[in-house]
């Protein structure tokens, strides 16, 4: 037992500093402006109770899903979430800038969001949608007011791959059609009727699947065919060049062609639909030409389809000029999904569309046990509060923005950063060999940035068919120091990898 206690102490003595360039130069410093919140009897009782780092990690290969993918060479054992802070089993503080997979809206453990879920605990968990609880009632009129016009009917779900199979479902019921569009790229869901949708190969498993799920050519302005330095909604272009005026773009009707293509090769005259991320997030943050969306709305619609908004990723403000990713487009899509950041880590999600549409639905039962249950709700309703009082959306908007645009001037510094792009706190920085030939940068290499980053105290994501995109998707309230931080430490990994070039 002493042995034990001693051995706490000596885990809990990194404590006292953060990863960061300093603590690299050498220069330890205390963790300010916030500081680890599991010193002391807290942390020697955690690290009592828990198994030691090597048998989780047995267990992990053992009793876990071998399709399981584990960040990093030496996976993060994490204790601990405050806002946009993780602290893993030793005390040691990161800035995660993945939140979960683009899922802690708020901040992890968010004050307000706990204490509403600490207080539903008390109340009552589950009744199912049989009975009447007042929370579903007031979590679904505070939704449904975020939305459009005439998006008003809301059903919960508890995933988002559950949110889009509901959605596929609904499109076909209603058009009595059953074809859908969706993006090479996109990731709608792990279910084997969103993996239909689905089309980045890596979740593609050789059974039969994606019946009348017609995939069309993704309009990425970077890597794509079709691109130029005006195409995308951000104040980032790519590296492309085009001779387009004021209001024209050639990659935009391009792509369109192709949508057309696709509508007159691969689908019969009436279908029943198209979805799209309004940004795709899993394959790196992808951008499409401003119009894109719009027209391909209207030739959907001409063919008697219903268009499908995935904001599982764009959604509560992070594209930080609009709540919503669609609205970013300018377009009304008929149905929408959500998940991920509308729980805040709350496994939790939705389709809201149209009233006529639901209506369709309604000739037979249509039932969820767990969607729309008390703590769900109350959770729920607590991330919209505090998205309006914290000031997300704007706080999105203003962070995000300084940060792509540091980014963007480490694109000017690197030959290997090929393309800085997206929107708010979605933001996506693609690595290459060299700009000349785009090709994606070599996976070890990608890696060992990845990986000094990490040791450095930054969490980034990945993304991309070729997993060369790292991915910038904070907890919402992170701060302007931070996201200077981020830039500061991604910088550093770059000049590392440099040093590394030269020395081979
Ligand atoms: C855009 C998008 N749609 C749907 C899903 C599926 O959500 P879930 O993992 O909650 O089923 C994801 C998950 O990453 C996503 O990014």
């Amino acid at each position: 037992m002493i042995w034990k206690v001693l051995s706490c102490l000596v885990r809990m003595l990194p404590l006292v500093k953060v990863h960061s360039p300093e603590v690299r130069a050498g220069k330890r410093y205390l963790c300010d402006p916030l500081k680890p919140l599991v010193m002391g009897a807290e942390m020697i009782s955690f690290l009592l109770q828990s198994y030691p780092y090597e048998r989780m990690l047995k267990i992990r290969k053992r009793n876990l899903s071998p399709s399981l993918v584990t960040y990093y060479k030496k996976p993060l054992l994490l204790h601990q979430g405050h806002m946009q802070w993780l602290f893993d089993y030793e005390g040691r503080r990161y800035l995660d800038l993945f939140a979960g997979v683009v899922t802690v809206s708020v901040g992890h453990c968010h004050p307000k969001v706990t204490a509403a879920a600490q207080k539903q605990l008390g109340r009552l968990w589950h009744t199912t949608n049989l009975y009447m609880h007042p929370s579903i009632q007031e979590y679904v009129e505070k939704l449904a007011a975020l939305l459009p016009d005439p998006l008003k009917v809301v059903y919960l779900t508890n995933s988002g791959s559950e949110a889009n199979d509901l959605a596929m479902f609904m499109a076909r019921i209603y058009t009595r059609n059953f074809d859908l569009i969706c993006f090479r790229g996109g990731y709608h869901g792990g279910s084997p009727y969103t993996l239909g949708l689905t089309c980045i190969g890596s979740y593609k498993h050789g059974v039969a699947n994606a019946f009348g799920c017609q995939s069309t050519m993704l309009p990425d302005v970077f890597r794509g065919p079709w691109g130029g330095s005006h195409c995308r909604d951000s104040l980032v272009q790519t590296i492309r060049k085009c001779s387009c005026s004021q209001g024209c773009c050639e990659a935009n009707d391009q792509y369109i062609e192709q949508f057309k293509d696709t509508l007159s090769t691969c689908v019969p005259k009436a279908i029943a639909g198209f979805i799209a991320e309004p940004i795709q997030g899993v394959n790196g943050v992808i951008q499409y030409p401003k119009r894109f969306l719009k027209e391909a709305f209207q030739l959907v619609r001409e063919r008697g389809g219903v268009c499908i908004a995935d904001e599982v990723q764009t959604g509560f403000g992070r594209t930080g000029s609009h709540f919503w990713g669609f609205q970013t487009h300018g377009v009304v899509p008929d149905i929408v999904t959500m998940a991920k950041g509308i729980g805040n880590g709350f496994p939790m999600a939705a389709v809201v569309t149209t009233p006529e549409i639901a209506n369709s639905l309604a000739q037979n039962l249509h039932f969820n046990t767990f969607g729309g249950n008390p703590m769900a709700c109350v959770v729920g309703s607590a991330v919209l509060d505090a998205i309006a009082e914290d000031g997300l959306q704007k706080n999105s908007k203003e962070v995000g923005t300084y940060m792509l645009l540091e980014f963007a001037k480490l694109r000017e510094k690197f030959e290997i950063i090929g393309d800085v792009r997206g929107k708010g706190l979605m933001i996506g920085i693609e690595m290459v060999k060299n700009k000349d030939s785009c090709e994606p940068l070599p996976a070890e290499e990608m890696s060992q940035i990845w990986e000094d980053c990490k040791d450095m105290g930054v969490l980034m994501g990945r993304g991309g068919i070729y997993n060369q995109t790292f991915r910038v998707k904070p907890p919402m309230c992170i701060t302007k120091q931070d996201a200077a931080f981020a830039a500061e430490v991604f910088h550093a990994a770059l000049m590392r990898h440099l040093e590394r070039t030269v020395a081979s």
